[in-house]
């Protein structure tokens, strides 16, 4: 077991369809901690950063459409393990496999605006968390 944080967020169509609170609570009844908290929009310079993984994807454009398409919330998470705790609480990539009780799995329908982001490693983790919160973990 180790302490960790991750960088979450409540994606463009969870802050549009009013999911913010229950996805903190989700995280907040599961016992992680809130350490940073913003409501931001991404330029697309960031939103391109964050996501460089995928920049040889099909789905790329689409991609970084989307996650720039409206104001979302990102967040920096605490807790054991709670890199893969929180992909665990978010479910699958795709909501057709997120099993019920997952965010995912409860609240989405499509791979392209599946609500929730999370760090899926300890380098993702520092590198996502410097990007959205330069110099403050
Ligand atoms: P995220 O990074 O957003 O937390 O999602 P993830 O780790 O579960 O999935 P990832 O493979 O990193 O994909 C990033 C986001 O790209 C969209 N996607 N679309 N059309 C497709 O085949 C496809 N595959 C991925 C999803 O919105 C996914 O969350
Ligand atoms: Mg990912």
């Amino acid at each position: 077991m180790a302490t960790e944080r991750t960088l979450i967020l409540v994606k463009p169509d969870g802050v549009a369809r009013g999911l913010v609170g229950e996805v903190i609570s989700r995280i907040e009844r599961k016992g992680f901690r809130l350490e940073a908290l913003e409501l931001r929009s991404l330029e697309r310079e960031v939103a391109e950063q964050h996501y460089g993984e995928h920049t040889d994807k099909p789905f790329f454009a689409d991609l970084v459409e989307f996650i720039t398409s409206g104001p979302l919330v990102a967040m920096c998470v605490a807790g054991d393990d709670v890199i893969v705790g929180m992909r665990n609480l978010m479910g699958a990539t795709n909501p057709v496999d997120a099993v019920p009780g997952s965010i995912r799995g409860d609240l989405a329908t499509v791979i392209g605006e599946n609500i929730v982001h999370g760090s899926d490693g300890l380098d993702s983790a520092s590198r996502e968390l410097e990007l959205f919160f330069p110099g403050r973990f």
